[in-house]
This record gives C-alpha cells, sequence and structure tokens, in this order.
C-alpha cells in the first residue's frame, strides 16, 4: 500500500471475526464487523458500516459455503453503494475447488462456475492453498485480476521444528504431494505418498507406499480434512504397520461430523490446522502470511 492512499479497511465475517481482526491488527489496517441477521425462514440480512473508504478488504472463510457465498455475494454487492471502489476478498479457505471437471455428464463444474461469480464482485482474491488440481491456476479457476495463492507450507514446518523425533510425514493421495513435499522439503523431514481411491463421499481405498513405519513417528499431510475419512483409512493402515505414534497436520480444518471423534478411535492422537477455518485444532495463524500479501499487493 502506497502511504498516499487512503488506508484500506477489513471487514470480517462473523465466524471469523477473530482471525479478520489478527490480520487487520498485522496489516495495520483498521476492522469492522459485517453484522448478519438471519430471519427465521433462512435468508440472511447484510448490514456493512454506513460509509465504506475505497478499498476495501472483506475476509470470509468460504467453508460450509452455500449461506456464505449467498451472504458475501450481499455484501460485495452492497459495498459500492457505500463507498468502495474496489474489493479484495481474503478467503483462507475456498471452497468448490474440488469439483474441477464434469466426472460425469451433466455435472456442473462447480470451480469454474463460482470463481466466475466471485470475479463478478471482487477484483482481488487472497487465498491459502486451494486445492487445484487439474486447473494448475488459481486464475483460471477465479478469473480475477489479482488471483494470489498463498502456501501455508512454511509455516506448517515451523510448527514441526520442535519435535526431536524425526516424524515421517505422509500425503493420503497424489494429490497431496504438492503440499507434503513442500513442507518436508522445509523441515528437512522424509516423506511418502499413499495412493487414494475414492469410492463415495464417506468410503475411500488408500494403498501405502512401501516404506517401514515400525516404530516411526507419523505425521499424516492434507490439505483438507472434509467427513476425515481419507486421513481415518490411511491412520488405520499405518497403525496396523506399527507406528509408534500417528498425529494430523492439516491446512483447512473443516471437520464434518464426528470426523476428530473417528481420527481419534483410528489411533490419531494429536491434530494440529491452521486458523483458515476456525476450529478446536488451529494452532497455526496465518494473519502475518495474509497481511504480507496485502502489503504486497499495490492498491490494496
Ligand atoms: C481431496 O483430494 C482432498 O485433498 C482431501 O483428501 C479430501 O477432501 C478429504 O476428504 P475427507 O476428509 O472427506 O476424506
Amino acid at each position: 500500500m502506497n502511504s498516499a492512499e487512503p488506508a484500506s479497511l477489513v471487514l470480517g465475517f462473523p465466524d471469523c471475526r477473530e482471525p479478520a481482526q489478527r490480520l487487520a491488527d498485522a496489516a495495520g489496517l483498521d476492522y469492522a464487523d459485517v453484522d448478519i441477521h438471519q430471519f427465521p425462514d433462512g435468508e440472511s440480512l447484510v448490514r456493512l458500516p454506513e460509509e465504506l473508504p475505497a478499498r476495501v478488504i472483506l475476509y470470509c472463510s468460504l467453508d460450509r459455503p452455500n449461506t456464505k457465498l449467498v451472504e458475501l455475494e450481499l455484501a460485495a454487492g452492497a459495498a459500492p453503494g457505500l463507498g468502495a471502489e474496489g474489493l479484495t476478498l481474503v478467503a483462507p479457505y475456498l471452497c468448490y475447488m474440488r469439483q474441477d471437471t464434469a466426472f460425469l455428464p451433466g455435472q456442473a463444474v462447480s470451480q469454474r462456475i463460482i470463481g466466475e461469480l466471485l470475479a463478478r464482485r471482487f477484483d482481488t482474491l487472497i487465498t491459502v492453498d486451494p486445492h487445484l488440481h487439474r486447473t494448475h491456476k488459481l486464475e483460471d479457476a477465479v478469473p480475477v485480476r489479482r488471483a494470489i495463492a498463498l502456501s501455508a507450507a512454511s509455516a506448517m514446518a515451523d510448527s514441526l521444528s520442535s519435535r526431536e523425533d524425526s516424524p515421517l510425514l505422509i500425503g493420503p493421495d497424489a494429490e497431496s504431494e504438492q503440499w507434503v513435499g513442500a513442507i518436508a522439503g522445509a523441515a528437512g523431514l522424509d516423506y511418502g505418498v499413499a495412493r487414494k481411491e475414492r469410492l463415495g463421499d464417506r468410503e475411500v481405498r488408500i494403498a501405502l507406499p512401501a516404506l517401514d513405519l515400525a516404530g516411526r513417528h507419523v505425521v499424516l499431510i492434507d490439505d483438507v480434512i472434509s467427513t476425515g475419512q481419507t486421513l481415518v483409512e490411511t491412520a488405520g493402515q499405518v497403525a496396523a504397520r506399527g507406528a509408534a505414534s500417528i498425529s494430523v497436520l492439516v491446512t483447512h480444518a473443516l471437520f464434518v461430523g464426528d470426523a476428530e471423534q473417528r481420527l481419534g478411535e483410528a489411533g490419531v492422537t494429536d491434530i494440529v490446522s491452521t486458523d483458515s477455518v476456525p476450529h478446536t485444532s488451529n494452532r497455526i495463524q496465518l494473519a502475518g502470511l495474509l497481511a504480507a500479501a496485502l502489503k504486497a499487493t499495490p492498491g490494496v
């Protein structure tokens, strides 16, 4: 940000208030809440400050996205009438990235459709470790003027630095190699990647890599835990091979239903996540990473 430009304002959605305030503090920006009233019929009433500066940063992580996308659309639609001339979306977790193709005829390609929706309102998007697989670049998924995909790998690697047991890192599928490889590289640890076959929303088959796990301290690494089934299956097999301990390090802690409990039953004794999605396992704060990206982006 140029010192001659008026300061931007960070607006935080209700369930992201604390990380949004941390971002504003780290970036040296003012902060205000987005107020949301839920009507009994499920509709939302969104209220912003009466006057906005020219640049506004909306902080809204897009876990459990269907209601949030409507509320974000209402906020972003209202902001220009209150003085905003340019909108940045900080969405540490970006939804609908996994449906990046039509796997069956007639399926909506959600990634592209949601990306186009966001690009109609926002000129800048900042997110963390978006699930890019067949689409390689964030701007191809979300065609905004500036699409910035940050990596939490370095912060996640730092969270392993106090461990003296040289853990072995394991990613559950080919898609996870980009994250587990980066974290292992930054932490100077060994890693392996399993193969996954998805049979349904809550059913996966995992084939572990040919590594000797007996007596090893294993950290399972993934970008997203949703139902938890991917890592429940992986943990079960790692335990069966005689690992000394199993823990989990994840970027986006969605944790649907009893995912956390089932991970415990599968032998996982510790779960660490970033605060991209508010959850009790959050131990890695992303405010510094996000603030550095804001400061490095001209005019934001
Ligand atoms: C998929 O490729 C992702 O990287 C995760 O492995 C997946 O979303 C985890 O889902 P679940 O926790 O429901 O198995």
